[in-house]
């Protein structure tokens, strides 16, 4: 018999989708038998009570968790998100329902040992639920004690090797795609990057010293499979710079039906036989592309590498060999000033251990925003107030046509006074010799 009455919430158990609903269900039950006599650190009722006090907010229309909460560890200023219920009395099992929120690897490869070992520490000391993964990254451990905040800390340092992930005013923790480790688009190894930048910047992440958050994320190409140039401050997106690799046989296979478009990405529909003309060449944004009935050739001087013959025809279009990336700087969500991607800064830079260019550039860029950027304001907000100008200058990148979509159309020019001949000192007198009043 469950704890609380959530006819609501049955509702959705039912559907094809993996209900949230039955799981949680299914881990109050497994606490209520224990069938490994665990000592539980936290009320056994605890995800019963989540179910109950979600009941309550599908009831009443709003959410039951009191404003805020800051609880921790001790050397670190973030990494718990604290939260408490607003109706402890009746959900006592949430009365404290902190998130802790724990680094993953980078692409979120593992081994069952190690999910084990994580599982079995949480069902000691939390709730036994989770988030697999934060939006950021991270694994969330969904709901626990404070008093339970130094031991789990403990355990997973001591026991996994296993640091927590960034909260605060700080650098969050990065993310990557899966890079080269299973994707043959991939421009330099987005996993190792984001590792090596993780583990170099540790102390940025664990201690908040930022005017605000700060995100990093990895894409190996364009495609963009962890959003950087969405969800991250500096974005760091692969390409390359000299030719697209054709295979001219491989081409005729997919001119002669051999090979599926886009690896069959669109075999659930019927789209008729694979044109080459309509499906790749003229959807070429450039249009540097030709089919000449046996040969497929790429103009690589006007290719703007946006994939999409790459993405169609995988298995006769590759990418280049001399690969990097272009970095992107200022993305965020609306608050406060309106949504912003990321912004092209460095159109090409080689990405090779020990990464020292990459560390050189996020060093300029926060030197000057950790002194310049106001309370709570993003990077993308400061690189409003200040001007891209004043970005370029601070990161001594030379301005070019790639860092704009288009010149400004308003002659509200600013110009340096040394770049004036003559400066801004003007005598109204002398002026007046000549133009009288
Ligand atoms: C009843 C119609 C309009 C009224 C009352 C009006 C009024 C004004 C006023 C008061 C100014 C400011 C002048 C100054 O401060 O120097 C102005 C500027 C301007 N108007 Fe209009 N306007 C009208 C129609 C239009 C139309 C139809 C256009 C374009 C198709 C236009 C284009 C401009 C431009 C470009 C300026 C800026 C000029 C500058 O200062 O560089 N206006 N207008
Ligand atoms: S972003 Fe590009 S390289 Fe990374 S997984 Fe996606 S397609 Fe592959
Ligand atoms: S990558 Fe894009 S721009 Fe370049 S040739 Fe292919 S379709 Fe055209």
């Amino acid at each position: 018999m469950a704890k609380h009455a959530t006819p609501k919430l049955d509702q959705l158990e039912s559907g094809p989708w993996p209900s949230f609903v039955s799981d949680i269900k299914q881990e109050a039950e497994s606490r209520t038998k224990n069938p490994k006599g665990l000592d539980y650190q936290i009320p056994v009722d605890c995800p019963s009570d989540l179910l109950g006090v979600l009941e309550l907010s599908y009831t009443d229309g709003e959410t039951h968790w009191k404003h805020g909460g800051i609880v921790g560890v001790f050397g670190y200023g973030g990494g718990v998100i604290g939260r408490y219920c607003d109706q402890p009395e009746m959900f006592p099992g949430v009365a404290h329902f902190h998130t802790v929120r724990i680094n993953q690897p980078a692409a979120k490869y593992y081994s069952t040992d190690f999910l084990r070992q994580i599982c079995d520490m949480w069902d000691l000391r939390g709730s036994g639920l989770t988030n697999m993964h934060g939006s950021t990254g991270d694994i969330v451990l969904l709901g626990t004690q404070t008093a339970q905040l130094e031991e789990i800390f403990h355990e997973i340092t001591h026991k996994m090797n296993t640091d927590l992930g960034g909260s605060g005013s700080n650098l969050r923790t990065p993310e990557s795609c899966l890079g080269s480790s299973r994707c043959e688009y991939a421009c330099y190894d987005a996993q190792d990057l984001c590792y090596n930048l993780t583990m170099e910047f540790q102390d940025e992440l664990h201690r908040p010293a930022f005017p605000y958050k700060f995100k990093f994320k990895f894409d190996a190409c364009p495609n963009g499979c962890v959003a950087a140039i969405a969800r991250s401050d500096f974005a760091v997106i692969g390409t390359w710079k000299d030719d697209i690799r054709i295979d001219q046989a491989a081409v005729k296979a997919y001119v002669g039906g051999e090979f599926k478009p886009n690896a069959g990405a669109h075999a659930g529909r019927d789209w008729g036989k694979f044109d080459i003309v309509e499906e790749v060449v003229k959807r070429c944004p450039t249009k540097c592309m030709t089919w000449t009935g046996s040969e497929l050739r790429i103009n690589n001087k006007e290719c703007t590498r946006c994939m999409h013959c790459i993405n169609t025809m995988p298995r006769a279009c590759r990418i280049g060999n001399e690969r990097g990336a272009s970095i992107l700087l200022g993305a965020k969500a609306p608050v406060l000033d309106g949504a912003q991607m990321g912004s092209l800064l460095v159109p090409f830079i080689e990405v090779s251990e020990p990464y020292d260019e990459i560390k050189d550039l996020i060093g300029k860029i926060w030197d000057w925003w950790m002194e310049e950027g106001k309370n709570r304001e993003r990077i993308g907000e400061t690189m409003k107030r200040l001007s891209f100008q004043k970005l370029l200058e601070v990161t001594g990148i030379e301005a070019m046509p790639q860092h704009v979509c288009e010149p400004r159309h308003n002659p509200y020019m600013f110009f340096k006074e040394e770049e004036v001949p003559g400066g801004w000192n003007r005598d109204i007198a002398a002026y007046r010799k000549r133009h009288l009043r």
